[in-house]
């Protein structure tokens, strides 16, 4: 399986053109990867203004949430034909920061995945346990509840993104250990509801305080399918280390 690095800038940088810099960075710098594929997801507005000149590159874009409507009267709201149309190929739903300072619901999360699925966006399910929580019995809900009506071909085309909400910017990642508990788990959960051959092939990224040094822990220890990067994302040179070293 292609290895996934996603890069996910949350609400920075604060200007298009740092913006720009830091994409043609990352573009330059992974230009030899081989068997990966990089997705930056950029602040919305920032999009249309990313290009990807030449197909070759193995970079893609993503979006870090979408609405469940495709038009309509939703002030504020960005829907998934619109990202389509701008040629965002990924687009991450259900990030903690959604759930926790948006409120969103599995039921919210789950009408995204659905609207996203329509759209033809492959979209990257977050999910993951608050410090305290049972990763066992957090995960099972936002896996079942997020994926209701989301049928076989769809869920071939999931990413699912295991991301402890105590190791997201904190500077305290997950071991490479309870990782693969967690990949493992969420297999078991894919294979109940689907069948062994889609949880075998689902993508599960580690995402939570990864740096250079640590990155390709995930990869060969916990056997994970790539990450999922916040803060290291926007230094560019950083982000360029992560993806050489996985
Ligand atoms: P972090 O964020 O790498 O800054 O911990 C990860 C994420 O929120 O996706």
């Amino acid at each position: 399986m292609k290895l996934l690095i996603i890069a996910n800038w949350k609400c920075n940088p604060m200007t298009q053109k740092q913006a720009e810099r830091i994409f043609g960075t990352v573009k330059k710098g992974i230009r030899n990867i081989k068997n990966m594929e990089v997705v930056i997801c950029p602040p919305f507005l920032y999009l249309s203004g990313l290009k990807i000149e030449n197909s070759k590159l193995k970079i893609q874009l993503g979006a870090q949430d979408c609405f469940w409507e495709n038009n309509g009267p939703y002030t504020g709201e960005i829907s998934p034909e619109m990202l389509r149309n701008l040629r965002v190929a990924y687009v991450i739903i259900g990030h903690s920061e959604r759930r926790n300072y948006f409120g969103e619901t599995n039921e919210m999360i789950n009408k995204k995945l659905l609207a996203a699925f329509r759209a033809g966006l492959k979209p990257v399910l977050c999910v993951g346990e608050k410090e305290g929580e049972d990763m066992l019995l957090v995960v099972k809900e936002q896996i079942e509840e997020g994926l209701k009506g989301i049928n076989k071909a769809q869920a071939e085309e999931l990413v699912i993104a295991y991301e402890p909400i105590w190791a997201i910017g904190t500077g305290s990642p997950c071991s490479s250990d309870d990782a693969m508990r967690a990949t493992l788990f969420i297999r078991q959960t894919i294979t109940k509801i689907y069948n062994r051959k889609i949880a075998e092939e689902v993508p599960i990224l580690y995402g939570g305080s990864v740096n250079s040094k640590i990155a390709a822990d995930y990869i060969k220890e916990a056997k994970m399918n790539g990450l999922l990067i916040g803060g290291s994302s926007l230094a560019g040179e950083e982000f360029i280390k992560i993806v050489k070293n996985v």
